[in-house]
């Protein structure tokens, strides 16, 4: 039997929300019904795009709407938990952008509220869905690699400046995700330092040391004050190293066969020495599709099939408690911030 298109309402059409607006759009099993924003050009602009879509200025008229399934929430950060609950309370399923909301103790209470009302709620972190990351996953968990050393990357470009949330809070959400994704573990620490050059008290450029389990860490470099756009992401392993960039086209993951080899025998320590072993750059293939269209897909799926997202709240928690690490560490001149383990009540 073939179900009814979900209807959903997606608040905030800034920037963001019109590419949710356009896959969800583009979905057979999807139906945008309401648009909403603050702002009365955004909602002429998207009304021009697409006629059947009813536009107000008020969330609550999508909250009162018996009709709607689901709200999509991508609006400016402060604003995702009230939203987010209030949808819940009025028995929608929550799609909000990342990061889910401002503090740990917030998105634990979404959690509780959505595993309660037994609805879905899914974070927007986008990059889970895309075949390179998928294909990184695949190779880091295969042992291609061998053990993860380290993973350095770098989240750079000039701009955007955001208002209300710090570069760490705009950047990094999309660096963790990902790393919590591909390595399926939470960090035991994390350590940042950042400066604010343009507003008192929002950092547009930072550093953050992340550790896990093994010795393994995550270097991140967050800034809007780049002159380049970069977006690459180092894995070393101890057998071969992996290199992202998002910035290229096409071959956005090259792998090279490079290590360091160490003597299997030596008798003395002038016998000793490290080689270094140099191999073939292999680019795997991608298949080709939008993220975007593949995380609304799983949004509609989850909330059909009952499945927990992969950007479930849960991750979106994780994401949130790492951020919130590295803004306690900046505050204290990068003190080393222990995360503690998640609690097994806010696991969804
Ligand atoms: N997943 C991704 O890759 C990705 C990329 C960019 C942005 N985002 C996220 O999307 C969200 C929005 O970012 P943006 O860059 O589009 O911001 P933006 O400022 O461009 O747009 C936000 C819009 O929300 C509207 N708005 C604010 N409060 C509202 C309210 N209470 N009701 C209705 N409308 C309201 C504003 O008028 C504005 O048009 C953020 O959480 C951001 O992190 C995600």
């Amino acid at each position: 039997m073939t179900e009814n298109p979900l209807r959903i309402g997606v608040i905030g059409c800034g920037y963001w929300g019109p590419n949710l607006i356009r896959n969800f759009n583009a979905l057979a099993e999807a139906e945008v019904a309401w648009v909403c924003d603050l702002n009365a050009d955004r909602l002429s602009h998207i009304v021009g795009l697409y006629p059947h879509v009813v536009a107000t200025e008020n969330h609550r008229d999508i909250m009162g709407d018996a009709s709607i399934e689901a709200v999509a929430i991508a609006t400016p950060v402060p604003s995702h938990f009230a939203l987010a609950k209030e949808a819940l309370e009025a028995g929608k399923h929550v799609f909000v952008e990342k990061p889910m909301c401002e503090t740990s103790a917030e998105a634990e209470e979404l959690i509780a509220l959505a595993k309660a009302r037994g609805l879905t709620l899914f974070v927007g972190h986008t990059f889970i869905y895309s075949p390179a990351v998928q294909e990184i996953a695949r190779i880091v968990r295969s042992g291609e690699l061998g053990k993860i050393y380290y993973v350095a990357s770098r989240r750079l470009n000039l701009g955007l400046l955001q208002r209300d949330i710090n570069v760490i809070q705009d950047l990094a959400p999309h660096d963790i995700s990902i790393l919590n994704h591909i390595l399926d573990q939470d960090p035991i620490a994390v350590s940042a330092s950042g400066s604010a050059h343009h507003q008192e008290g929002v950092e547009d450029v930072a550093t953050m040391t992340v550790e896990y389990a093994g010795k393994l860490q995550a270097f991140l470099h967050s800034s809007w004050l780049d002159p380049k756009k970069v977006r690459e992401m180092v894995f070393v392993g101890e057998e071969k190293m992996l290199v992202y960039d998002d910035v290229e086209p096409q071959e956005k993951i090259r792998i090279h066969d490079k290590r360091v080899v160490r003597p299997p025998h030596y008798d003395t320590f002038a016998e000793f020495q490290f080689s270094y072993h140099y191999g073939d750059v292999h680019t795997p293939w991608l298949r080709g599709g939008e993220p975007l269209r593949t995380e609304c897909k799983h949004f509609i799926d989850c909330i059909r099939s009952g499945e927990t997202p992969l950007s479930s709240g849960e991750h979106g928690l994780r994401v949130i408690r790492v951020l919130e690490a590295a803004n306690a560490s900046m505050r204290n001149c990068g003190a080393r911030v222990e995360l503690p383990p998640l609690c097994e009540s806010t696991r969804s």
